[in-house]
């Protein structure tokens, strides 16, 4: 379909109330589809428009994480994160929160008393509780479920937990507290554990182990997100269906959370930030993509009964975090669908 028609049946389906057949429509047997949002795509029209006919569930990809809500204490900065939830009440649109607790992107003054001394745990979790509600009780009636504690788990070595600030402070236990707030805060919401690289053996079993350490104890863990930052030269499909298996023995609930398939070699926290010089995607590394990720849905279609979420990590290549040059969504940088989407969508 041409750029014109497709995005003027965009505008017609909106204005009224029909949906071409979508991405959500689709896939609403199977999952809900959902996307990461920046301000930009809430606020242009086309983009939003894009957004509302395509996908079912939304994440805004940096609004609600604790350093842009909460980035002194006492001072909550709301703006962005009530700009992507409003656009989502208004279109009836549920939304993934993301995240609470993280070592990226974090409230780094929580460590610290007026004079920089480090504060006790007991200190810090009390801010951490705080916080919590605060953004969990904003939000509640939008937001269905959360990412409580972000990437604990280490990418290798002998400890399974990433040595960060709060695990120093803390151990595992500061991802107990978390979602012991986040279900106090919110009783109705499905709490997660999100991580990268969930689909490594290694890091899968530390996820695994975690998990299940943290659900006899009484933590109230209801899901996995699987994040899915993946490469197209990468021919993953039975690592992900042998972690979704094994998953599902812990958790009825899975969601790919962050779900992108870039042109270069990097995965998952690997990243290469670097927004370097525009190259273009050659016909092979599109096909590859393709064939990715129509095998990646194949097995994610499979596993419906507990896969009940698959999320964009971000709405179109011109958005991706990933820079310019990886090419790694369904809607290219003009905010067309590129031949992945309609394989993707066409089963
Ligand atoms: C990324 C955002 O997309 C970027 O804009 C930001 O600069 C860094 O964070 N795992 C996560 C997401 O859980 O929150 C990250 O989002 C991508 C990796």
């Amino acid at each position: 379909m041409g750029k014109r028609l497709f995005l003027a049946a965009i505008l017609m389906g909106c204005i009224m109330g029909m949906e071409a057949k979508s991405l959500k429509k689709a896939y609403r047997k199977y999952f809900d589809i959902g996307v990461a949002v920046n301000l930009r795509n809430v606020t242009d029209e086309m983009q939003g428009a894009l957004v509302c006919q395509e996908f079912n569930s939304v994440t805004a990809e940096n609004a609600m994480k604790p350093a842009s809500t909460h980035p002194r204490e006492g001072v909550y900065t709301w703006e962005g994160a009530d700009r992507i939830a409003n656009f989502c009440r208004q279109n009836n649109i549920k939304m993934r929160g993301h995240c609470l607790v993280w070592h990226n992107q974090f409230c780094n003054w929580m460590f610290t008393d007026n004079e920089g001394n480090p504060v006790s745990k007991e200190v810090f979790y009390e801010r951490m509780r705080e916080h919590i509600h605060a953004v969990v009780n904003r939000y509640k009636d939008v937001v269905y479920c959360w990412d409580v504690v972000n990437e604990a788990i280490a990418d290798g070595g002998p400890n399974p937990y990433r040595n960060s600030r709060l695990y120093k402070l803390c151990g595992d236990e500061f991802i107990a507290k978390a979602f012991q707030f986040a279900r106090e805060a919110d009783p109705k919401a499905l709490l997660f554990y999100n991580d990268y690289n969930a689909i490594i053996p290694h890091k899968r079993d530390n996820i695994y182990n975690m998990v299940k350490k943290m659900k006899e104890a009484g933590v109230p863990i209801d899901g996995i997100g699987m994040q899915g930052h993946y490469n197209v030269h990468w021919d993953n499909l039975k690592e992900v269906d042998e972690a979704i298996r094994k998953y599902s023995e812990l958790v009825d609930v899975i969601h790919i959370t962050e779900l992108d398939i870039r042109a270069n070699k990097d995965m998952g926290g690997n990243l290469d930030f670097k927004k370097k010089a525009e190259q273009a995607i050659t016909d092979e590394i599109k096909q590859k993509q393709e064939e990715r990720y129509v095998g990646l849905f194949r097995v994610l279609r499979k596993h419906k009964k507990v896969v009940k979420s698959v999320t964009f990590w971000n709405l179109s290549d011109r958005d991706s975090w990933l820079g310019t040059h990886n090419y790694p969504l369904l809607f290219d940088k003009e905010y067309q669908p590129k031949e992945a989407y309609y394989k993707v969508k066409d089963f």
